[in-house]
């Protein structure tokens, strides 16, 4: 039997960040998908990764006193190690210095040359080291880069190869405005991006004279592979050189942040329909954290690192946190300590001693579970699954299934009951119980495991499930 196949990815993560949790809700929240995919009982592919080259790579690299593939090496780990560290059932790892990677990457190239798309010409204008990006009009405040220091923002003129992406531009906006092979989401997003094509758009260069840490560009050697160009296809080319992956093309969901949308839903798009390459199903593009209301970053001093999260609320508690207040539509401000009253009230009260407060009755009445019929996911849960809002799902099960929950249960009273009432009072408690365990599996996958497991057969008092902080 051909099973369901299910495909998606993250951005691949310039490897000399450190892991924040920016990425962390970006990686988790496909976490999620990829395990709610797999409970639906779907082959899936999982895939995240590494971004390698260019320019800040090289710098980085340097200031390290290593070669840039020694420094890669080195610190990639970071990423993969704080994936692991979070529960991230991701199915490969990619990192855009694997020569089977570079293989694809210049076949993919060599397609879009041989079709007429790729040409020579000079490039004069601005370029910002930190976003690895030509900078346009638009991009500029005070002719500068506004999300990076001023010494990242640098003069260009140099010869480079263009591609043709003006070429595509009707073709992109006849997608994406027909409502059945649109693949921009959510909606406000698809808007954006249909302005700025209507606007105009310019040929993108696609190569760097002086860069040497990146692809050569296989007909011109004294040039490399815009980084950009290289990491977009690892999508693509983790399908091509991981095994049995092949039929997994085109990826079913991109998750990604709105800063870099326009790869995403117009460059990359172009590239594959010059190339002859099917597109990919859907783009899913959030917003923002900011932290206590201002913009993260390591000169402010307020960055949040997933490592923090587990250290604090535990694994599933760090997972929660992040995936209920994952910036949809809207920028997100969130902070410690209102990720700590959250842990506490959702977590350790409305989970938790409901949890446990079930389990003490049952066992104190000697109930035992039979085998429950099938479960399955709320309608709720899957509408908004099916559109990546992790919060919305969650605050569906958490505002009308636990709360609720426990309201009737401070209402019944069914400590107050004589057994033989008492008995099926507690196993409707726990019938409900087991179904909010099915559907907070992708989630926090352990919890739900142990709650599993404190009502089969003879419930047994649970332990806690999160302590109160
Ligand atoms: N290397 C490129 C991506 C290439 S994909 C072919 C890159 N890397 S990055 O390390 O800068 O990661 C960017 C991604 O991290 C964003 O798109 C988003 O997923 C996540 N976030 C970074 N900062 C964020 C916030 N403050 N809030 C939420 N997510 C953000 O760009």
């Amino acid at each position: 039997m051909n099973k369901k196949r299910y495909y998606v990815t993250t951005p691949i993560y310039y490897v000399n960040d450190v892991p924040h949790i920016g990425h962390t809700c970006t990686t988790l929240v496909a976490d999620v998908l990829a395990r709610y995919h797999r409970q639906l009982g779907e082959e899936v592919f999982f895939l995240t990764g590494t971004d390698e080259h260019g320019q800040k790579i090289a710098e980085e690299a340097q200031k390290a006193k290593l070669s840039p593939i020694e420094f890669c090496d080195k610190i990639a780990p970071r990423f993969k190690e704080a994936w692991k560290n979070l529960n991230v059932s991701f199915d490969y790892f990619v990192r855009t210095t694997d020569d089977k990677h570079k293989k694809v990457v210049l076949e993919l190239i060599e397609k879009i040359y041989e079709n007429g798309d790729i040409y020579k010409d000079k490039y004069e204008g601005l370029y910002c080291v930190g976003c690895e990006k030509f900078l346009t009009e638009s991009d500029l405040v005070d002719e500068k880069c506004p999300l990076h220091p001023p010494e990242k923002t640098v003069e260009q003129s140099e010869e480079n190869w263009f591609f043709k992406l003006s070429k595509y531009v009707p073709k992109l906006i006849e997608l994406i405005e027909d409502e059945k092979t649109n693949y921009i989401f959510p909606k406000g997003k698809r808007a954006e991006v249909l302005a700025k094509l209507k606007a105009g758009v310019r040929d993108t260069s696609i190569s760097r004279a002086n860069v040497e840490w990146g692809i050569p560009i296989p007909w011109d050697k004294s040039q490399t592979i815009y980084v950009w160009i290289d990491a977009l296809i690892n999508y693509y080319s983790a399908c091509q050189f991981v095994e049995g992956k092949k039929d997994f093309w085109p990826a079913d969901l991109h998750l990604l942040g709105k800063e870099i949308l326009w790869f995403h839903t117009v460059i990359w798009q172009a590239m594959l329909l010059s190339a002859g390459i099917e597109i990919p199903k859907k783009t899913y593009i959030h917003s923002f954290y900011i932290i206590d209301g201002q913009k993260m970053s390591k000169s402010l001093g307020n960055v949040i690192s997933p490592k923090q999260l587990t250290d604090k609320y535990g694994v599933d508690g760090a997972r929660y946190l992040v995936a209920s207040s994952f910036p949809t539509e809207n920028d997100a401000d969130v902070g410690i300590e209102r990720f700590t009253e959250k842990y506490n009230a959702d977590l350790a009260n409305n989970l938790g001693n409901l949890v446990s407060r079930v389990a003490k009755l049952a066992e104190k009445n000697g109930v035992e579970v039979k085998k429950t019929e099938k479960i399955g996911f709320y309608p709720e849960v899957k509408k908004a699954l099916d559109v990546s809002d992790s919060p919305k799902a969650l605050s569906f099960i958490w505002v009308e299934k636990l709360s609720k929950l426990n309201a009737k249960l401070n209402k019944e009273k069914p400590w107050t009951l004589e057994e033989d009432k008492a008995k099926p009072a507690l196993e409707g408690y726990i019938k409900e119980i087991l179904e909010v365990a099915f559907n907070i599996r992708p989630f926090v996958p352990e919890t739900a495991k142990k709650i599993e497991k404190v009502f089969t057969g003879k419930v047994k008092a649970a332990e806690i499930l999160f302590p109160k902080i």
